[in-house]
């Protein structure tokens, strides 16, 4: 393991006022947002979608690094340049998804377990021969009826770590993605709960297996309350209830945190983010920051619907959601002129 190489790639993706974009979306995922809006689901309409993205003009003044999926690094612009070649040429650092999904947990019904260790560590070579200097996993947490239970919790650490070790050993900086999900009609106070208790799990899995908390990144979820709580409190509180506890479970070696936006609106996620730099930028040890595909991604593709002639509109609003999230890192964003939704 070199931990300078992974020190250096871990602290050039956390630079400044830039962010990643998570552009990894599974092809059923991608399907399945395609569906929505009419576009149609084959390999080459997720080619042109991926062309539109890492070619938008002045995506790198937002974005410091972009999250691929398997099917993307492999691909090319229609005249036969690698994706991957773009965008270290445009000084975006590549990286990859490499769980292979949540599937459901036999013997707990309702909840998941992570994939993709099986021949991970070849996979992880080839990637990096093909550029990609850094990694995802996502676990996910539900939060209902006697859920989270404890084991649920410790296997997805457990996986999470055993991937992170992997990861540092091929020299590709881990982001580690424990995602308690958005759904349900759960409290802030609930959210909080179990987030402080994935987290402590998390790292505490991530030191027994010898992870170098300097080389990796966190992307957690935001502290909310659930999509159908009838209670929805303000801004700051949560802004409030998020940093406060992962100033209670993060280390502070750890360089950097990269939100994933969840499922919130465009608006709100850059909001929200803002609101965090605003309150703490003064007293948070670590660097604070976007991994957003949806917040970043959802408006310009409903520009585009798989339209040629809606390319550049499209790619305009692409850069225009990530700039408005360097500006939330800057505690400068100002929502005022849209619709907070
Ligand atoms: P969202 O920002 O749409 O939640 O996606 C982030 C991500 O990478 C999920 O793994």
């Amino acid at each position: 393991m070199n931990i300078q190489e992974l020190k250096v790639t871990a602290q050039r993706l956390m630079a400044g006022d830039k962010g990643l974009l998570a552009m990894d979306e599974s092809t059923s995922t991608c399907n399945k947002r395609f569906e929505a809006l009419g576009i149609p689901q084959n390999e080459e309409y997720r080619r042109k979608y991926r062309e539109l993205i890492v070619t938008a003009p002045g995506l790198e003044n937002s974005i410091s690094g972009a999250i691929l999926f398997d099917e993307t690094i492999k691909q090319s612009t229609a005249d036969g340049t690698l994706f991957i070649d773009i965008l270290i040429k445009k000084g975006i650092i590549p990286g990859i998804k490499v769980d292979e999904g949540a599937v459901p947990m036999a013997g707990f019904p309702g909840e998941k377990a992570t994939e993709g260790l099986d021949g991970l560590r070849q996979r992880l070579t080839d990637y990096y021969q093909r550029g990609a200097r850094f990694a995802k996993w996502r676990a996910v947490i539900t939060i209902d009826e006697g859920i989270p239970t404890d084991t649920c919790i410790k296997t997805n650490a457990h996986l999470l770590a055993r991937y992170a070790a992997l990861c540092q050993e091929a020299g590709l900086v881990p982001i580690v993605e424990p995602e308690v999900l958005m759904d349900g009609t759960h409290t802030l106070e609930q959210c909080a709960g179990v987030t402080k208790k994935v987290l402590h799990k998390v790292f505490n899995e991530l030191y027994q297996q010898r992870v170098d908390l300097e080389g990796m990144i966190l992307k957690p979820n935001m502290v909310l309350p659930g999509l159908d709580c009838p209670v929805q409190p303000d801004t700051d509180t949560i802004a409030d209830a998020t940093i406060n506890c992962f100033l209670e479970s993060v280390p502070a070696t750890v360089p950097g945190i990269a939100f994933l936006s969840g499922g919130q609106s465009a608006t709100l996620a850059s909001v929200r983010l803002n609101a965090m730099h605003v309150r703490f930028d003064a007293i948070m040890p670590w660097a604070l920051t976007f991994s957003f595909s949806r917040a970043i991604q959802q408006p310009a593709l409903e520009i585009w619907k798989g339209n040629d002639q809606h390319i550049a509109e499209a790619q305009k609003e692409l850069v225009y959601r990530a700039a408005c999230n360097t500006t939330a890192r800057r505690g400068e964003y100002r929502a005022d002129a849209e619709t907070v939704v």
